[in-house]
């Protein structure tokens, strides 16, 4: 089946045991106890609403992924239910992926094996280093033992499991990323999401940042410390499928394919994205973030939905590349034209294959898959401008 034609949901679980200096996803901490039946009675609500607005011909599920915040701090029992919601409404296919972001304080690990049987099967630890310091630094509630523990955790309960690790941090050597990468294949993973770090709006990382107080590698740096990533990957077998996305062949995250293949989720929970198709029209959708608000919302009026746009064939085409550059595979320009009737002017392509930023290769004899090439993909955004700014259609 072509992306394009997969279902998922994203449930987002908005706390966290604390918020880390970096980190600018909605994640709150909350100042008293979770009142989880009222969630619960807010997530079946919004799956009753996107189940009666999509109607009865929609594909059974292909994966759903409880992110965050820290959903490895949601009781199993919640997660169940919200499970079993979902299977009533839509259905699941045989192969399901059914993912959670996990931190690695005992208090989570305490959870995994429940949250295994509650029907979670795939389970994204948030490591992000094995140096004690490094994880002190980043503001993280866990050590590398717990780290550790976690992963051992981790793999006795779920067949599939990743982790998280992010690199090109203040101080970060080479040898020393090479040295936790190393520590990294030694679990032996199918998985694994290696993030460099970025620096994002309104976080204290910021702050610091913009007083000079935090430096980040110079960007000559910052290219190895990427370069370096995607040859020991390939080398221990977790060939980038992604930019940040490494797996050995077939372990890919089915729910991020999604994504970048431009299938249709839903997102439920306070502050989720969704891209659904309506009539034939294709929606981008977006819930209230601030917890309170949304459970006020939902209880309102059956869904937190705050921002729903119709997305013209222009603005699909444009996040079709977008997306689908980031991957391994490419974006295919057949299934950008069959969705939308843009494609995307020669000259553009061919000028950046002579850049060296793009690569185009022929499906039966046509050049049909474009994707970036190891230098483009550190210029993504500009490429995908470009080449949006080369999109046409017949009627122009
Ligand atoms: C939304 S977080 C949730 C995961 C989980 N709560 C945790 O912290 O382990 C998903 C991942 O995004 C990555 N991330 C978050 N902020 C980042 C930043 N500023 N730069 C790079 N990676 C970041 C981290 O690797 C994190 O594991
Ligand atoms: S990185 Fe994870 S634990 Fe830290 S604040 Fe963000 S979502 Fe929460």
């Amino acid at each position: 089946m072509s992306g394009l034609q997969e279902f998922g949901v994203y449930v987002h679980w908005p706390f966290c045991a604390a918020k880390c200096p970096y980190c600018d996803f909605n994640s709150h901490v909350s100042n008293g106890p979770i009142q989880e039946e009222d969630f619960l009675k807010a997530y079946i609500a919004e799956i009753d609403h996107w189940a009666t607005i999509l109607g009865p011909d929609m594909p059974a599920l292909s994966s759903v992924f409880f992110g965050g915040g820290t959903p490895s701090l949601m009781s199993p029992q919640l997660v169940g239910d919200i499970l079993q919601t979902l299977e009533s409404a839509w259905g699941f296919q045989d192969q399901i992926e059914i993912s959670l972001e996990a931190n690695p304080q005992s208090v989570d690990a305490a959870n995994f094996q429940d949250l295994a049987l509650a029907g979670v099967n795939r389970l994204s630890i948030g490591v992000q280093s094995f140096d004690d310091g490094a994880l002190q630094a980043l503001g993280r509630l866990h050590d590398s033992v717990q780290a550790r523990k976690a992963i051992n955790i981790a793999r006795t309960h779920f067949d599939r499991f990743s982790f998280d690790l992010i690199y090109a941090r203040p101080n970060q050597s080479l040898q020393g990323w090479e040295d936790e990468l190393a520590q990294a294949f030694a679990f032996g993973p199918e998985h694994l999401s290696l993030y460099q770090l970025t620096i994002e709006p309104n976080t204290p990382y910021k702050r610091l940042y913009d007083a000079g107080k935090l430096r980040l590698p110079e960007e000559s740096l910052a290219v190895d410390f990427y370069e370096r990533t995607q040859e020991l990957c390939l080398k221990a077998g977790l060939p980038a499928y992604e930019v940040s996305n490494h797996a050995v062949p077939g372990q890919e995250a089915r729910h991020n394919l999604l994504y970048w293949r431009y299938g249709t989720f839903v997102g439920i929970g306070p502050g989720a994205h969704g891209r659904v198709k309506i009539e034939d029209k294709r929606y981008s959708t977006l819930t209230q973030a601030i917890p309170s608000k949304w459970l006020e919302n939902v209880g309102y009026e059956g869904h937190g939905v705050i921002d729903q746009q119709e997305l013209d064939a222009f603005n699909q085409a444009t996040e079709m590349l977008l997306m689908g550059l980031r991957l391994n595979n490419g974006v295919s320009l057949a299934d950008i034209e069959h969705e939308t009737g843009y494609w995307v002017d020669n000259d553009i392509i061919e000028n950046l294959q002579v850049e060296g930023l793009l690569e185009a290769f022929d499906k039966q004899n046509n050049i049909n898959l474009l994707r970036a090439s190891q230098k483009g993909r550190l210029l993504l955004n500009t490429i995908a401008q470009l080449l949006s700014d080369g999109l046409t259609t017949q009627d122009q």
